[in-house]
């Protein structure tokens, strides 16, 4: 079934994952608290606790989709979050979640491109992206944004698949990941084609020392990164030059 799906890179790229997180926004939640056996809750804490910002700082948490980084921000800092997502969808769910949350009042979301962000230079006192940069057409450009729109020392946190260290576990997990993993979120999102992109998307991300070099490259400094359960999720900090 994965044979068939083929990752395209740019605008196409962009316009396929777009509509593919609007066709699955309604079961998102579910799928991924699922298929991750509710680890990604415990894995979105501990990325978030690697940011350094002050009570009432302006975060910006890109690829928001339902908004569980940014009301997780929230809630551990104090701070206000504008999410923004290229898929309305997510941002409809994320919407209703805001409405019922405590936190929901210092979190406002937005329509808009990782790449092209409409907001000014030096804006934010901190970044957040989970399970996102992986998506983007152009991970570099977005890269680069998250420099021109951040302040000058302000961090970015990333929280992104990668694969697990060990041979051995990381040969089971793939086999989850290729063969069990997609057959799952089929049949609850009713959307086959989604859940065989997650593996095809992962296995093309860029090695750690890669990632860090392109973070690097975009304006950031002060790199680190903390592998998580062997390395299946890698948290990134940097600061904005
Ligand atoms: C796997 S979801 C992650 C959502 C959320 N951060 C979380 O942790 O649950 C990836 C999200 O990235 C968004 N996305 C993909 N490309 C984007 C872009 N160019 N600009 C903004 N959002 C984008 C998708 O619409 C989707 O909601």
């Amino acid at each position: 079934m994965t044979k068939k799906l083929k990752l395209t890179q740019g605008e196409e790229r962009k316009f396929y994952v777009k509509r593919m997180f609007n066709a699955i926004a309604r079961r998102y939640d579910l799928l991924n608290h699922l298929l991750s056996f509710g680890i990604d809750i415990l894995w979105r804490k501990k990325a978030i606790r690697k940011l350094n910002v002050a009570a009432d700082g302006l975060v910006l948490d890109l690829a928001c989709g339902t908004g569980d980084f940014a009301l997780e921000t929230i809630r551990q800092k104090k701070c206000r979050v504008v999410g923004v997502d290229i898929a309305a969808q997510m941002l409809v769910f994320g919407n209703r979640k805001k409405q019922i949350k405590k936190e929901g009042k210092r979190l406002c979301f937005a329509n808009g491109d990782g790449e092209r962000l409409p907001f000014a230079d030096n804006t934010f006192d901190g970044a957040t992206i989970a399970f996102g940069i992986r998506n983007m057409g152009d991970m570099d450009q977005a890269l680069r944004e998250f420099a021109r729109v951040l302040k000058s020392g302000a961090a970015l946190v990333v929280l992104e698949f990668s694969l697990p260290q060990f041979k051995p576990f990381r040969a089971v997990y793939l086999f989850y990941f290729k063969h069990i993993l997609p057959h799952i979120g089929a049949l609850i999102s009713g959307d086959r084609e989604a859940y065989s992109y997650l593996p095809l998307s992962v296995g093309e991300f860029p090695s750690v020392p890669d990632f860090r070099r392109k973070m690097e490259q975009a304006g950031f400094t002060n790199i680190n990164h903390w592998r998580l359960l062997n390395g299946v999720a890698v948290i990134y900090r940097g600061r904005s030059i």
